[in-house]
């Protein structure tokens, strides 16, 4: 009646942003993401009190503010008849702040749920389940490189390749520690409905998942770094020309552009990638990796750098 799981972040190297299905959240593009090692979300799913609500605990206090999603992960998971819950969750890196924490999260609760009722489920229908709480949730059951596919009227989820397949390493930039203001699912629903650039950016997604799966595939670090960068700058784009525009960016996140560009001039093996929050994912070679550390740490604004490798897919680490 209870389960501990850990989910590890994900980053979209190709992004989704816009939803088809609101109600079954389905999203509109596929997308392909790594899944990072040092960063990550425990959850624990308790089953066996007789409680009459959902108690979320998050990092050792309650937490009212993001119950309702986590009850209704759990209602997916269990049906709505289940019993109520017993859930502690503890990150070891800023939630909300555009790092992915809703990807662990949600993979995290998703199998801890799963592994409290004792179902046996594959790894798809947890993919499955944890993306309809959360899209790219779906990504964090596969380590190193995940591919979720949009099938036309369900997702599928393909690994591209292990975390030892090729070992990139991710410099985290962090530029700003509170929660961002506007939370992806609603800043993609105004996208959807009011960027004029939304149409052609679900229209050419295909093409960069083509280029940016063949990049892995043969380990070309140029053509993922410059597919990479062109996505994620479009989403942005998209994200600019909303109305109300969002501009998840600050001084700093540019800064680290900068800084990175004068890199990639040295010859330097790094790219960068941005979600919706300021922080800059910086992703680079073995070999460069202390030289984008250093250089992002000295660079004005950031507040913090972090470390990682690539990581391994969401696991069960105890069941009673
Ligand atoms: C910019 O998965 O958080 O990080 O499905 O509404 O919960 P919901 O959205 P979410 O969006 C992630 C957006 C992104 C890009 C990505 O991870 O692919």
């Amino acid at each position: 009646m209870q389960a501990t799981a850990i989910a590890q972040p994900n980053i979209a190297l190709i992004k989704y942003w816009g939803k088809r299905d609101i109600d079954r959240n389905l999203p509109a593009v596929g997308s392909i993401s790594i899944t990072l090692s040092e960063l990550h979300t425990e959850v624990s799913v308790d089953l066996s009190g007789d409680q009459p609500v959902d108690v979320l605990i998050v990092n050792g206090e309650e937490n009212q503010q993001m119950l309702p999603r986590l009850s209704a992960c759990l209602d997916r998971v269990l049906g709505p008849t289940r019993p109520r819950a017993n859930i502690q969750s503890n990150c070891n890196f800023p939630i909300a702040a555009g790092l992915a924490s809703s990807a662990s999260a949600f993979a995290a609760t998703t199998l801890a749920a799963a592994g409290a009722a004792n179902l046996s489920l594959s790894t798809q229908e947890l993919a499955r389940l944890a993306g309809a709480s959360s899209g790219s949730a779906a990504r964090s059951f596969y380590g190193g490189f995940a591919e979720l596919r949009n099938t036309g009227d369900d997702i599928a989820l393909t690994s591209l390749g292990d975390e030892e397949s090729w070992p990139l390493q991710v410099v985290v930039a962090i530029t700003e520690s509170g929660p961002k203001a506007t939370g992806s699912t609603e800043a993609m629903e105004i996208s959807r409905k009011s960027s004029p650039f939304y149409d052609s950016w679900v229209s050419q997604q295909e093409q960069d998942l083509v280029l940016a799966r063949d990049a892995i595939a043969g380990q070309d670090f140029t053509q993922l770094a410059s597919i990479a960068e062109h996505n994620c700058l479009k989403m942005h784009s998209v994200m600019w020309a909303s109305r109300p525009p969002m501009v998840f960016w600050n001084a700093a996140t540019v800064q680290c552009l900068e800084t990175l560009r004068r890199l990639q001039g040295e010859g330097c093996r790094v790219f960068f990638t941005i979600d919706a929050g300021p922080q800059v994912k910086a992703v680079c070679l073995p070999d460069d990796a202390d030289s984008v550390r250093q250089a992002l740490t000295a660079t004005p604004g950031v507040l913090n750098v972090m470390m990682s490798r690539l990581g391994s897919a969401a696991r069960l680490v105890q069941e009673r």
